[in-house]
């Protein structure tokens, strides 16, 4: 497995093998669903082809007074995980070798971002998008690789290459939970025991909501409030939103149809956590 550090090296690597190159970006303290993000980036490579895969804790998408100091940064684990999954590229940047300081450049999305993480998170979707431009054009993949958990942020940046035409296929890939329904997330690890116990509430909200759906109801309103006297019901959570959308435009709903997720977020103690549920 080669690691690169910097942006020059970078550049300099992918340009003899854009072809044949697929992209994993991630902010490491890596876990069975960036595993699997991995997995997924092997078969798109196939023979001969590199899986590549980005680790860089973007200060550009966290919001003031939020995790960027604390964020876990293991570096030695993240490298051996990619090493045993058969990563070929680590590419590793330190900020400084990602941002100039006078930088006058952003890439921002203005629709999708809007409403859910994007308004709990002013800007954060503007790091996002500014990011993963820059990653596409250091290494230049032919497809890169992104987990249905972080739901608005794959559909940002279908949205993203597709009006902007970047020459990049996005592949997305199902959310990889626990045993007892908790989504995979770095920032699980922030979790105690007990609110590690009590994280599951996502999940079996969104479950109660789905089961609502079965039984006939098709107010969104009542999913909702179904799924927020779930998780309410959990000693330590406190809802951020809880929202039925349209899988695509991720417009909110007045009543179930097809292709409808409902998606949410919620503090666990101070742990702000998301998860989303296909529920027609
Ligand atoms: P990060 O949170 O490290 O996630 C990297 C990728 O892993 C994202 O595409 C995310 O959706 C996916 N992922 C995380 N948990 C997952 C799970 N349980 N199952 C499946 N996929 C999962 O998302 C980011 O980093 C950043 O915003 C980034 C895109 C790298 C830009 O900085």
């Amino acid at each position: 497995m080669k690691i690169i550090e910097t942006s020059e090296g970078a550049y300099q690597h992918a340009l003899g093998r854009r072809a044949r190159s697929v992209l994993v970006p991630t902010m490491g303290a890596l876990h069975r669903g960036h595993q699997e993000l991995i997995r997924v980036a092997r078969e798109q490579a196939r023979i001969g082809g590199e899986v590549a895969v980005s680790i860089f804790v973007n200060p550009l998408q966290f919001e003031p007074g939020s995790d960027f100091q604390k964020y876990p940064r293991p570096e030695r684990e993240d490298e051996k995980v990619c090493r045993e999954a058969g990563v070929d590229l680590l590419f590793r940047p330190r900020a400084e070798e990602m941002y100039f300081r006078d930088r006058s450049v952003y890439v921002e999305e203005t629709s999708l971002s809007m409403g859910l993480c994007g308004a709990s998170r002013p800007g954060h979707f503007r790091g996002v998008c500014t990011v993963v431009t820059k990653l596409f054009n250091l290494l230049m993949p032919k497809v890169a690789v992104f987990g249905e958990k972080d739901y608005q942020q794959l559909a940002i940046i279908r949205r993203m290459v597709r009006d902007l035409n970047f020459p990049v296929a996005i592949v997305g890939v199902p959310t990889v939970r626990d045993a007892d329904g908790l989504a995979l997330s770095s920032r699980n690890r922030y979790l105690s025991a007990e609110e590690r116990a009590q994280a599951t509430v996502l999940r079996h909200a969104a479950l109660a909501a789905e089961r609502l759906a079965q039984g006939g109801e098709i107010s969104a309103s009542k999913l909702i409030d179904m799924a927020k006297d779930v998780i309410t019901s959990a000693g330590s959570a406190r809802v951020d939103y809880v929202s039925l959308i349209d899988a695509e435009t991720l417009e909110p709903l007045q009543t179930l149809r097809p292709k409808a997720v409902l998606a949410l977020a919620v503090f666990i103690g101070g742990t702000r956590l998301i998860d989303n549920l296909r529920i027609a």
